[in-house]
This record gives structure tokens, C-alpha cells and sequence, in this order.
């Protein structure tokens, strides 16, 4: 059933991005009835509306904010994370290109209920449409003393400042993010202390995602109840999703959190199937990276999980292939369950998913993004640093024909000593990601090996 569309409802309104069709929208209604709320009535709302953060690791946000000192001798800050670095993922850009307003009200609200001085947006720098449309809105919210010195005679003084990153994906992950506004190398920092007591310039500091501070003005207009009805249990709200890859109408979607998979993928409402092949009948689906590609990629069995943070971690494994008989039995249990014995499931990531018909080689696609990962490792500890270089390697060379069935079993080891040995988790997503390939299609890796080459055509 089509729902109410919230996150997309300014696409294919003209001139979206401007104040003047924003507030025919209804925009910064929400604002003004939050600057008449108890900051903590706002924060209530939030938590009741069990949203949980877009960025990828769905942390619930009322819950981070509570973590946000009330009192401060210092400014605290909001910081918006809007360096969509994640391969596959593009749904923050439509939100800042085609209704940055919305973006601009939902940080306001912010700033006020957690007692802000000020906001900074950092925006990947390959981004400059978006980032153009966002200052543009900053400063038609100046203009309309929505922003600045006693917003709307509340008492607030608050200022938004747009910074353009330089195109690097570490730069994604908050702590690095915040190195990086501060004017130094992007490197994460050892967490604790959380950016929440010790952040931008050693102030707490919120960080979230764009399309978690975009839902902050509908839960504030329609209340924390109604956006948890939108969504399923302990995860609210519509959310937007991606489809891109081998399907007919690859997009960006909003969707209740309780659609599948497959119904995004399938669905003509949404990316209409996987695209035709030349007998004119839809390709097979070999694989779905779900989130993002840090996400370990499902089959088509397991496409009928649910888009919710929940869903998505307890899936997947369980069905993972069959061990072949040439890998060592310890390794592959190792390799399928989190040390303990808890099965690995995949994550919802971002919820933009890529999907990859039965013409995709599974081992180009771990080295191509295990070339990635090395390439943009910020090499601070050594098993990302080395071990994302590793994987490349074993997985170019099992691609070209001159690896070994030992060479598939070492990329499960070097996988599974990356793990949780690094202090951010970067590391733990080449890890996640690579070896999800060789559980998945180990018939794939077992034939460039035995065949001595890609058994797929190079185009
Ligand atoms: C390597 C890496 C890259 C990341 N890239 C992004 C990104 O581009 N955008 C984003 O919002 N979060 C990204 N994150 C997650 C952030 O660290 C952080 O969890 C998020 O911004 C918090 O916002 P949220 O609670 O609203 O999701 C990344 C994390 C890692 C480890």
C-alpha cells in the first residue's frame, strides 16, 4: 500500500529547495511549536518515536542526545554528518539538493532541545550542488531571522556554518569527521570518551545523520507516537531506501521500516525487478548488498528480511552455503558465528541496497571493494591498514587464476583477525564484507581455482 511520503515529499515540486516552498509545505511550523516546548518535552518526543540513526548503525537518537550533558561551562555543538562516502548509498543528497529547509528546521529543534550554540554541516566535497543548496537555505533562514540572534523572540542564538570535506570515506566516521572540521588529518580517535562529552574542539558534541535531523520536525509537528506507528517495533518512522544495480528503476524510495527486501526490489511501486536479459525475461539475482558495502551480501533466499536495524542483524548466516569439504572445519564455524557462538546476521547500513544479477563475478566484487577499503584505510592500525592490502591481494590474485584453495582459507583468517582489533569500525566492515563473499558463493572462489581464471566475461 503507497504511504504518505514525509523524507521524499518535495521531489518533482518546483523549486523545492526554497524557503518560499518550503513554508507552503508547512515548513518551520515544527520549529515554532518546539520554541514554545521544554527542551526536554522535545527530547521525549524523540525518544517515544523510536528513531533510530540513519547514518548506519541505527543507534536510537533520543537515547544519544540523553547523553549530551545538560549543563555546560562550554558550547556544545550539533554536528551533521553529510559525507554519504558509503559505496551504493545516495539518499542524504536528495534531501539536501531538493529540500534542505527541511534539514535546516530539523537542526534548529535540535540546537534548542539540547541547548546548542551552533551547528556545522559537513558535506563531502564532490557534493557542490548539495552543498550550494544548503547555504542557500542557511542563508534565507538568516534572512527570515529563523537562524541568529533571538530566533523568533525565543531566546535562542543559534548559527549554522556548511563545511566541505575533501572526499575522503574515513571522514564518514565521527570521530575522524570531527578531526577533520577541527582542520586536521581525518583519523578517528579512541572512543571513550564519545564525542557526546569530549567532541568538536573538546566540546560535547552531537553527531548525527542528515536524514535523522530531517525526520526531527515531522515527529515534533505529528508527536513521537505517530512516527513510531509509521515504522515497526523499536525502529519508527518511514525511512528513505535505495535500489540500485541490475534493476529496472533504480531509485531512492520511502518506505515504511517494516518493508522486505525483496518487496523494494520486486515491487513496481518501488525498483520494478531485476533488469532483462536479452531473451527479454528478468535476469536471476546472485546477490544484495543490503546497506551499503560494508553490509555482508544475502542470496536471493534471504530476501525476504525485513529493512529494520533488528531484522537484518539477526539474519543471514544461518543460511550461509554449505562448508566445502577443502575448508578447515574450525575456520568456517569461526568465520560464521561472532566469537561466543552468536550467528553473524548482515546489517540494515545505510538501507540503500545494491543488487547484483547472475552475470556478477562474487570474487571481482570482494577485490574491487577490498581495493576500496585499502585505498581509503587512513592506516592508523595496522590489521586495517595491512589486512585490507592482504585481502586485495589474495582476492586479485584467486581472480586472475593464480590463487590456491589455501588462499580462500586465508581470507577467511585475515578477516577474522581484522575483527575487532582496530579502533574504529572500519576495519570490522572489510572484515564483514569480504568474508561474507567467501561463505556466500565458495563454489565461486573453489572454481576461478580450480578453472585457473574468472570463469565471467571481462567487459
Ligand atoms: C568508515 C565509516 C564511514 C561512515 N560514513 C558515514 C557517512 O557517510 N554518513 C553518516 O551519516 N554516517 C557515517 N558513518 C557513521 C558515523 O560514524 C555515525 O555513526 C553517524 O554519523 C551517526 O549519526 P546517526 O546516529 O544519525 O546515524 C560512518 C562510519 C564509519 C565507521
Amino acid at each position: 500500500m503507497a504511504m504518505e511520503k514525509i523524507l521524499t515529499s518535495a521531489v518533482g515540486v518546483p523549486e523545492s529547495w526554497t524557503i518560499g516552498s518550503y513554508e507552503k509545505r508547512g515548513g518551520y511550523a515544527a520549529l515554532r511549536k518546539a520554541l514554545q516546548m521544554e527542551p526536554a518535552a522535545i527530547i521525549d518526543e524523540v525518544k517515544k518515536s523510536n528513531l533510530r540513526g540513519r547514518g548506519g548503525a541505527g543507534f536510537p537518537t533520543g537515547v544519544k542526545w540523553g547523553f549530551l550533558p545538560r549543563e555546560s561551562n562550554v558550547p556544545k555543538y550539533l554536528v551533521i554528518n553529510a559525507d554519504e562516502g558509503e559505496p551504493g548509498t545516495f539518499k542524504d543528497h536528495l534531501l539536501m539538493e531538493l529540500d534542505p529547509h527541511r534539514l535546516v528546521e530539523g537542526c534548529i529543534i535540535t540546537g534548542w532541545a539540547l541547548g546548542m550554540r551552533a551547528c556545522y554541516v559537513f558535506i563531502r566535497g564532490e557534493m557542490f550542488q548539495e552543498a550550494h543548496r544548503v547555504q542557500r537555505a542557511i542563508d534565507e533562514a538568516y534572512r527570515a531571522k529563523l537562524l541568529g540572534e533571538n530566533i523568533l523572540g525565543s531566546g535562542l542564538t543559534y548559527d549554522m556554518y556548511v563545511h566541505m570535506g575533501a572526499g575522503a570515506y574515513i571522514c564518514g566516521e565521527e570521530t575522524a569527521l570531527i578531526e577533520a572540521l577541527e582542520g586536521k588529518a581525518g583519523q578517528p580517535r579512541m572512543k571513550p570518551p564519545f564525542p557526546a562529552v569530549v567532541g568538536l574542539f573538546s566540546c560535547p558534541t552531537i553527531v548525527n545523520n542528515v536524514e535523522t535531523i530531517a525526520a526531527v520536525p515531522t515527529i515534533i509537528e505529528r508527536g513521537g507516537e505517530w512516527w513510531a506507528e509509521q515504522g515497526c517495533e523499536r525502529n519508527g518512522g518511514p525511512k528513505m531506501y535505495g535500489v540500485s544495480g541490475h534493476v529496472r528503476r533504480p531509485g531512492v524510495f520511502e518506505a515504511s521500516h517494516g518493508v522486505t527486501l525483496e518487496e523494494l526490489i520486486f515491487s513496481d511501486e518501488f525498483a520494478g525487478g531485476p533488469r532483462l536479459g536479452k531473451d527479454g525475461k528478468p535476469k536471476k539475482i546472485k546477490g544484495v548488498i543490503p546497506g551499503g558495502a560494508s553490509c555482508p551480501v544475502l542470496t536471493p533466499e534471504e530476501l525476504g528480511v525485513r529493512m529494520d536495524f533488528d531484522s537484518m542483524m539477526s539474519h543471514g548466516a544461518a543460511s550461509a552455503s554449505k562448508r566445502p569439504e577443502w575448508v578447515d572445519e574450525q575456520l568456517w564455524t569461526d568465520s560464521l558465528s561472532w566469537p561466543g557462538g552468536r550467528p553473524r546476521g548482515t546489517m540494515l547500513g545505510t538501507g540503500c541496497a545494491l543488487v547484483m544479477d547472475e552475470d556478477v563475478c562474487m570474487v571481482r566484487v570482494a577485490a574491487n571493494l577490498a581495493h576500496f577499503y585499502h585505498h581509503e584505510s587512513c592506516g592508523q592500525c595496522t590489521p586495517c591498514r595491512e589486512g585490507s592490502g592482504w585481502t586485495a591481494r589474495v582476492l586479485d590474485s584467486i581472480e586472475a587464476g593464480t590463487g590456491t584453495e589455501r588462499d580462500v582459507e586465508l581470507l577467511l583468517e585475515i578477516c577474522n583477525n581484522m575483527e575487532g582489533n582496530t579502533i574504529c569500525p572500519f576495519g570490522d566492515a572489510v572484515a564483514m564484507a569480504v568474508r561474507s563473499y567467501v561463505l556466500k558463493y565458495p563454489e565461486e572462489f573453489y572454481l576461478h581455482v580450480k578453472q585457473g581464471g574468472c570463469p565471467y566475461p571481462h567487459w
